[in-house]
């Protein structure tokens, strides 16, 4: 598929107008009749495909299910999610030298995290499919929303997470909403390869993004950064600049356009060019991006103080890489004082965000520095999730508090030294 490809005839599989097709062979197969993750005849990224993608006048409402027109079911288990803010961000946007920029909020969330729109319509599926238990590998934050978005809807979770890897408030979250929750001793791809042998020997349904539904409800991101920043500006953003770790995210974007660009929704040269993200220690997308690798090799070492992005196999990857070349994007790594820097510069501004999530900006920085950003730009930085996710990153980032005496003449003292 690319962003100029004429939208497919439904095949017979398909059940009221939307069905699954393989990325590589273009195998076809009806969405809910049976569980599946990848194509049956050549092992391929699965996407759901509908006959008919709408254009912005289908929307109505709010949240994700506004878009429900470009998903497979009108209304979902929901907290409800979306609708969050995209932020002015002056000073930063100054500082970096665009001519616009906006950060786009997903911290604000009812988890915190993005996730949640991808999980609105993964457990929807998951009860059309009729399962019982539902999975996950997780750096944190997926299993933060399965947990809440499972015990919304009555079914039984489980997560796996990288021991000692998982920041605190994203295990509390998962803990407190009652999943189960196994700490592997190995890093997230190390996890998410044993959920896929569970689900394949059909012990959970598995909500991954590799699951191509998460990926639909994802897509919703990109519909409301369009619309919103259309709205304020008259005009769509030229780059969307996001966190990357497992890919799934760059994937929902790339599709989000692209039926965008087959309904005739878009010009195909108004799509935002979308800038991916990652860690230093953890850049398997930038090095098959400098590469011009159709997928990435997997990193078996990963390290970053952005946990939420400590990944060394993006699953997605296959559907990513494209998104990230058509659209006229790249993919850049950053050092972790790097976003550290970007989380404070971020907090100055009223926006709390997690290491991850600054990822984007600390990214942008470093683009308009190398001149790959133009000053004539205008861009929204995606922020994936809530600073209070990793409390301990904020604090280690933030000032320390200062002990002071039980006595308001002490504190004045203490205030002038
Ligand atoms: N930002 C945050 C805060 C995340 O939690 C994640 C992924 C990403 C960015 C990267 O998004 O995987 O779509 O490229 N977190 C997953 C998790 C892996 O388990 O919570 P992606």
């Amino acid at each position: 598929m690319t962003l100029s490809a004429e939208r497919d005839a439904a095949p017979d599989e398909a059940d009221d107008g939307v069905w699954l097709a393989c990325i590589e062979c273009g195998e076809t197969f009806a969405p809910f009749s049976a569980i599946r993750y990848r194509c049956d005849d050549c092992d391929g990224l699965l996407e759901a495909r509908y006959a008919d993608p709408p254009t912005f006048d289908a929307f109505e409402g709010d949240g994700v299910w506004r878009y429900s027109a470009a998903l497979p079911f009108e209304e979902g288990v929901t907290l409800p999610e979306g609708s969050t803010p995209l932020h002015e961000v002056p000073r930063l946007e100054d500082e970096v030298g665009v001519d616009r920029l906006r950060v786009k909020h997903e911290g604000m969330n009812p988890t915190g995290s993005f996730k949640d729109r991808g999980m609105t319509v993964g457990v929807r599926v998951a009860q059309e499919l009729g399962v019982d238990r539902l999975a996950c590998a997780s750096t944190g934050n997926t299993s933060a929303a399965l947990a809440a978005y499972g015990a919304r809807a009555g079914l039984e979770t489980l997560v796996l997470l990288p021991a000692g890897k998982v920041a605190a408030g994203k295990v509390a979250q998962a803990s407190l909403h009652d999943a189960r929750i196994l700490e592997v001793d190995g890093n997230f791809d190390a996890c998410l390869d044993i959920v896929q042998d569970l689900a394949g020997r059909g012990e959970a349904y598995l909500l991954n993004s590799l699951n191509p539904f998460r990926l639909e409800g994802q897509k919703t991101i990109g519909l409301e950064i369009l619309e919103e920043f259309r709205d304020d500006e008259g005009r769509f953003p030229d780059r969307i600049v996001l966190p990357v770790g497992n890919a799934g995210n760059t994937a929902a974007l790339y599709k989000c356009f692209r039926e965008l660009v087959q309904a005739g929704a878009m010009a195909e040269d108004e799509v935002p060019k979308l800038t991916g993200v990652q860690a230093k220690g953890a850049a398997p997308m930038v090095e098959a991006v400098e590469n011009g690798w159709a997928d990435t090799e997997r990193w078996d070492e990963v390290e970053t103080r952005a946990t939420a992005i400590r990944i060394g196999n993006p699953v997605n990857a296959p559907k990513a890489l494209p998104g990230i070349r058509e659209t006229g994007g790249t993919a850049v790594a950053v050092s972790d004082e790097a976003i550290t820097d970007a989380q404070r510069a971020l907090a100055g501004e009223g926006v709390g965000v997690e290491p991850a999530s600054a990822a984007s900006v600390a990214g942008l920085r470093k683009l308009r520095e190398e001149g790959v950003v133009g000053a004539d730009e205008a861009v929204v930085c995606l922020t994936t999730g809530h600073l209070l996710k990793d409390p301990d990153a904020a604090a280690e980032a933030g000032g320390d508090p200062e002990p002071v005496p039980n006595d308001t003449d002490a504190v004045l003292a203490h205030l002038s030294e």
